[in-house]
C-alpha cells in the first residue's frame, strides 16, 4: 500500500447500508479487505476483515451492542479502539490488552461512509460533505470488473467531469443528472456509487440504472 492510498479518503459504502448494532458489510479499499459495521451507539467502524486471533473474517461474526464478536471462538472487540474485551472460553480471565483488531479512520459525510487506510488520527477534510449535492438520492453501487482508472476514463468519455475539490464525477448519464463516486476496490475491481437528483420512483432513476449497466458492459468489454 503506498502513501497515496493511506492519505486518500475512500467512499466505501452508502451510510444507509450500516444498521446500528446489526449487520456487518464486506468492503474493499485499495486492495484492503474491510469489515464495515455500525455500533449500537451509532458510530461507523471500518476494520481489517481479519480477527487478530486466528484471522477468521469478521464479516462472518456478529455485532453485539458496541462490540464485534468473531464467529470462530467468539472473542469480542470494542468499537473505536478494536481492543479485545472478552474471551468466552475463559470468562474469568481478563482480556489480553495487547490484542486489538486493526481499525481504520472512518467518517460519514454526504450520505457515504469514507475510510482512510490509516489509524484514525487525522480529521477528514470538510470537502467530503460536498461530494454529493444536498437532497440528492442514492441510486445504486455499480460493480465493475476493471481498474478504477479505466472507469474514470469511461466516465470522461461519457462527458462527466471530475470536481477537483471533491473528486466527484458530475454530468448526465442516460440523460439523468448524476454524481458518481469511484472507489478503487482492488487492482481489477472498482465500485461506482451513483447519486442523482431524481427521486426514487421517478422514471429518471430507472433510466440511470439502465445507463449504468450499459456503462459497465462497455468498460468490461474493453477487457
Ligand atoms: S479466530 Fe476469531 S476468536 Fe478465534
Amino acid at each position: 500500500m503506498n502513501t497515496q492510498d493511506t492519505a486518500t479518503w475512500h467512499p466505501v459504502a452508502p451510510s444507509a447500508d450500516l444498521r446500528a448494532g446489526d449487520n456487518i458489510v464486506a468492503g474493499f479499499a485499495a486492495g484492503q479487505e474491510l469489515a464495515l459495521w455500525r455500533a449500537a451507539d451509532g458510530s461507523a467502524q471500518a476494520w481489517e476483515n481479519r480477527c487478530p486471533h486466528r484471522s477468521v473474517r469478521f464479516t462472518l461474526g456478529q455485532v453485539i451492542d458496541n462490540r464485534l464478536a468473531c464467529a470462530y471462538h467468539g472473542w469480542q472487540y470494542a468499537a473505536g479502539t478494536g481492543q479485545c474485551t472478552s474471551i468466552p472460553a475463559h470468562p474469568a480471565m481478563p482480556a489480553p490488552r495487547n490484542v486489538c483488531a486493526k481499525t481504520f479512520g472512518a467518517v460519514e459525510a454526504a450520505g457515504m461512509l469514507w475510510v482512510q487506510l490509516a489509524p484514525a488520527t487525522l480529521p477528514a477534510p470538510p470537502t467530503l460533505t460536498d461530494a454529493v449535492p444536498a437532497g440528492w438520492h442514492f441510486c445504486r453501487t455499480l460493480t465493475v470488473r476493471a481498474p478504477a482508472a479505466q472507469v474514470r476514463e469511461a466516465l470522461a468519455r461519457h462527458g462527466l467531469a471530475a470536481d477537483q475539490t471533491t473528486g466527484t464525477w458530475r454530468g448526465l448519464l442516460g440523460g439523468t443528472d448524476t454524481a458518481a463516486l469511484v472507489l478503487d476496490a482492488q487492482p481489477q475491481l472498482a465500485f461506482v456509487h451513483l447519486w442523482t437528483d431524481a427521486a426514487p420512483g421517478n422514471p429518471a432513476m430507472q433510466t440511470l440504472h439502465t445507463a449504468a449497466r450499459g456503462l459497465r458492459s462497455a468498460i468490461e468489454a474493453l477487457g
